[in-house]
């Protein structure tokens, strides 16, 4: 072992410097393990000091195996959105009669020979009033009422999009019943010549389907990877939204969609329409 005689006769001081420490005594401890072993906490204290405030260095994006959003310190906005508006009907306007206008779209499927033939020949599974029944609301005071209900809608949606009008205004285009049994589904599809388009929901049993909507901008994803399963919403490419009876649903006109099939036993009813630009 070392002698005692040199490890007692050192007495340690801070550095004037900060960094290091310096014996009292050094003449006396010229050589030796003890040294050595004082010098190396030197030195480790310095290269601490000297990671520490090394230049930083910047590995590129591509390089990185995880980025995660609190160290990226990146800027990232979601551009060119596409605006989805829902709502309950009674939120505006004066209440339309759910019981009143569920009983009139099946009393009008009944009585529309015509748009069940058209159905039929068309291949729609169950009933529209598309083809058929252009004046809705002249006909039936309920749907009179829920032109009204849903120009406000459409009114506040057009708010929230920032449309220019140029001093016109969205109207009414059409407006239909449509009727899905179980098992009924209505293909992917766009409303052209409209600017907003919409459904709202009469009836909607259990199981009965949601609407899917599908990312605009898929015909230019030639090469772009699947999406996670748990993506955030904004990012998915399909969406699927279940609205409950009185709600009103509205997109812009060239949003693709669908009704996937109606798993319930029993007839889900909704009525959509098409708003143009006048
Ligand atoms: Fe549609």
């Amino acid at each position: 072992m070392f002698p005692a005689k040199h490890y007692r006769s050192w007495s340690f001081t801070r550095d004037p410097n900060g960094i290091g420490i310096k014996s009292g005594h050094r003449d006396s401890v010229k050589s030796g393990p003890f040294d050595a072993v004082r010098f190396w906490y030197v030195r480790q204290a310095r290269r601490i000091v000297a990671f520490n405030f090394r230049p930083r260095q910047t590995i590129p994006l591509a390089s990185r195996k995880t980025l995660r959003y609190d160290t990226a310190m990146a800027q990232i906005e979601s551009l060119f959105v596409t605006r989805l508006y829902r709502a309950a009907l009674s939120e505006l306007g004066k209440p339309v009669d759910a019981a009143e206008l569920e009983t009139s779209c099946l009393t009008i499927a009944d009585d529309d020979e015509a748009g069940q033939d058209w159905s039929e020949a068309n291949g729609y599974p169950g009933y529209t009033s598309y083809a058929s029944l252009a004046d809705l609301p002249w006909r039936f005071p309920i749907f009179a009422d829920l032109v009204k209900v849903l120009d406000l809608h459409v009114a506040a949606f057009v708010e929230d999009l920032e449309f220019d009008l140029d001093g016109k205004v969205l109207k009414l285009e059409d407006i239909w019943i449509n009727i899905l049994p179980q098992g009924g589904t209505h293909a992917s599809h766009i409303h052209p010549h409209s600017v907003i388009s919409g459904t709202t929901y009469v009836a909607m049993p259990d199981g009965a389907s949601a609407l899917k909507l599908e990312d605009p901008r898929s015909a230019r994803m030639m090469a772009s990877p699947a999406r996670k399963s748990d993506a955030r919403k904004e990012m998915r490419q399909f969406i699927y939204v279940a609205p409950k009876v009185g709600d009103v649903l509205l997109w812009e006109s060239w949003l693709r969609h669908e009704v996937p099939l109606n798993m319930s036993d029993d007839e889900r009813i909704s009525v959509s329409f098409n708003y143009r630009w006048d």
